[in-house]
């Protein structure tokens, strides 16, 4: 019988290529996702690529009882994967209390909904935000987890932990949390995609969307960090690769493989890329000329983070195979597919 996963924010831009990636690694995917900030029509992308549509729950898991209904009628699963969450940073800044709340209860609810349906493991949604601005790079799961730059990030952190002691005190319960650098590109079929709505607060559908017309220019946020090019670095990562992940650690867990019962992961190239070279990267690939203009700083921002991600690399047996031209490549053809079918 297939193993079956309860993959919540399964609609959503990492859920949806997790999706695909479980479906075709032979499990039964069962999405909850109440369209918060995704559209129902991506089941139709997820079927395009795998010829398979996933039973789809519009529910919003803060909603216990219902909740509880929807484990009653599915009778558990072999695990559970929780993307669903508010991602906004700048907004997690506004409205600190809807984040806490979003982010923490919809935790504790499938937290709780593992003991009651005999659904025994946890794969977590987690971030490098977790680092704040670490001392020392790249970042290993053993350095520092340090002040966050927005309650965002705190429920990052506040999550992590509550998982940690709840799995500490069951004996039959185990869990993961990925530490996800910067997920970039779409699937390189351009059915599924990042969706942002509204204006876009990261970086690569800022650029996509001026690139068609859709925004005057890009700001780069700042040059003056100290960095080789003077703008802010990350780790871009393509969003299939972290997809595929997700896969390495579910089998891990289920498998039996895991060391511990809580276990951390990074997930990153291992690479850091400014501001000026990610811009160079998508000229590249795609033959345009961007127009962009530097601005002050954006608050909040971390001046440089990337991930040893060896810890991964060696016990997931996982490994970063996309390039950052092809992430850009990929994350130009798909916001062109849905500006086509838009007009
Ligand atoms: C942030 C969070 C990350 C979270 C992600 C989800 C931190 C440190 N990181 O990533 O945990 O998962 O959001 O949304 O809190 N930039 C520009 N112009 C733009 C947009 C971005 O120059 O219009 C620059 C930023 O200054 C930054 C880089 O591009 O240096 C990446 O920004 P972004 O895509 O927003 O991601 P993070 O802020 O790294």
């Amino acid at each position: 019988m297939k193993r079956k996963v309860i993959v919540t924010g399964g609609t959503g831009y990492i859920g949806s290529h997790t999706a695909v990636e479980l479906i075709a690694a032979g499990f039964d995917v069962v999405i909850i996702d109440n369209l918060y900030n995704s559209d129902i029509t991506v089941l139709e992308g997820i079927h395009a690529i795998t010829g398979v549509t996933p039973k789809f729950y519009d529910y919003d898991i803060c909603d216990l009882a219902r909740l509880n209904e929807l484990f009653i009628a599915e009778g558990g699963a072999d695990a559970i994967i929780h993307f669903a969450a508010y991602k906004a940073v700048g907004e997690s800044v506004r409205k600190p209390l809807d984040y806490y709340r979003n982010n923490l209860t919809s935790l504790i609810n499938l937290l709780d909904m593992m003991e009651r349906h005999n659904t025994p493991i946890m794969v977590f949604s987690s971030s490098c935000t977790v680092y704040g601005q670490p001392d020392t790079l790249p970042v290993t799961e053993a350095s520092p987890v340090k002040e966050a730059a927005s309650p965002y990030g705190y429920t990052k952190q506040a999550g992590e932990i509550i998982i940690r002691d709840t799995i500490a005190s069951r004996t039959s319960h185990k869990a993961v949390s990925l530490r996800y650098f910067n997920p970039i590109g779409a699937h390189p079929t351009a059915h599924i995609g990042e969706l942002p709505r509204g204006v876009p607060e990261n970086l690569v559908p800022f650029l996509t969307q001026t690139a068609i017309g859709l925004r005057d220019g890009l700001k780069v946020f700042g040059n003056d960090y100290d960095t080789p090019d003077g703008s802010c670095i990350r780790d871009y990562l393509h969003v299939v690769d972290l997809a595929k992940a997700h896969v390495a650690a579910l089998k891990r867990l289920l498998d039996g493989e895991n060391k511990t019962k809580y276990e951390v992961f990074n997930l990153g190239t291992g690479t850091g890329v400014s501001v000026f070279e990610a811009i160079a990267s998508f000229e590249r690939a795609t033959g345009l000329k961007l127009n962009y203009t530097v601005t002050d700083r954006r608050e909040g921002d971390i001046e440089k983070i990337w991930a040893d991600s060896s810890l991964a690399n060696r016990e997931l047996k996982w490994k970063t195979e996309l390039t950052l031209d092809e992430s850009m490549e990929t994350a130009w053809r798909w916001e062109n597919k849905i500006r086509n079918q838009q007009s």
